[in-house]
């Protein structure tokens, strides 16, 4: 799937958020890959993003949505406030048609309730970088890699929240790196109720980069 225009930035934007690298080359392609299962199985009411930095992902997948079928809400939220603004940006640039909300806050605390039962497709390529501890929680472009200890600390509090707010049909996208130990975070997940499976890898530089894909197991 292509990269949507990100004309709209400058370099010196990149300084404020993330800007689109081989992680986010990858979930492009997984979802691309997807495109008919997303269309035509999944079949998406509601989709959130979080963590959409430039709004090269939520913007893809808008596009690739709308392009299939009609559906009513691409949601997208991010802790830095530039990439929520650059998100909306970037939706608008590629004169996005379907309605795009985007809003800043921490993983997907203020729609958890209101969204439970309800994402069909979640998508996130969280800061998976391990670092130091105390680099984790910033609001700034250290938030895009800063994961903390084993590149954990984000991924371990968003798995309860994917878990919630998926729907019966819904599937949910991870981007991940091998330190961040890939089977246990789908160990994690088998007990929360969702099967998972590795969707496609890739190395990049040094790297081993993986979309991991959940979907609710079976009762
Ligand atoms: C690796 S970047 C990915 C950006 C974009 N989705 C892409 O693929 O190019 C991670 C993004 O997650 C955001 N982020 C980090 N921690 C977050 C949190 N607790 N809640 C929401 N967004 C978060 C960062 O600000 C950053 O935009």
């Amino acid at each position: 799937m292509a990269l949507p225009s990100l004309e709209h930035f400058s370099y010196k934007d990149y300084d404020t958020f993330y800007e689109p690298s081989d992680d986010t080359y990858l979930l492009l392609d997984a979802l691309d890959a997807d495109r008919r299962f997303l269309a035509d199985t999944v079949q998406p009411s509601v989709c959130l993003e979080i963590g959409p930095g430039s709004g090269a992902i939520t913007t893809a997948l808008a596009t690739l949505l709308a392009e299939e079928r009609g559906f009513s809400l691409m949601l997208a939220v991010d802790i830095n406030a530039s990439a929520a603004t650059a998100t909306a940006a970037t939706a608008a640039a590629n004169s996005v048609t379907l309605p795009v909300e985007v809003v800043q806050g921490d993983l997907a605390n203020a729609l958890e309730r209101g969204l439970s039962g309800r994402v069909d497709v979640l998508v996130f390529n969280p800061p998976y970088v391990p670092t130091p501890p105390e680099e984790v929680g910033t609001q700034d472009i250290a938030a895009a890699w800063a994961g903390g200890r084993r590149g954990r600390e984000v991924i371990d509090r968003v798995l309860p929240q994917a878990a919630a707010l998926l729907s019966n049909k819904g599937v949910f996208y991870l981007v991940v790196v091998q330190e961040n130990r890939p089977q246990e975070i789908m160990s994690v997940m088998k007990g929360l109720g969702l099967s998972g499976q590795t969707a496609c890898t890739r190395r990049a530089k040094n790297e081993l980069l993986s979309i991991l894909k959940f979907t609710k197991a079976p009762p």
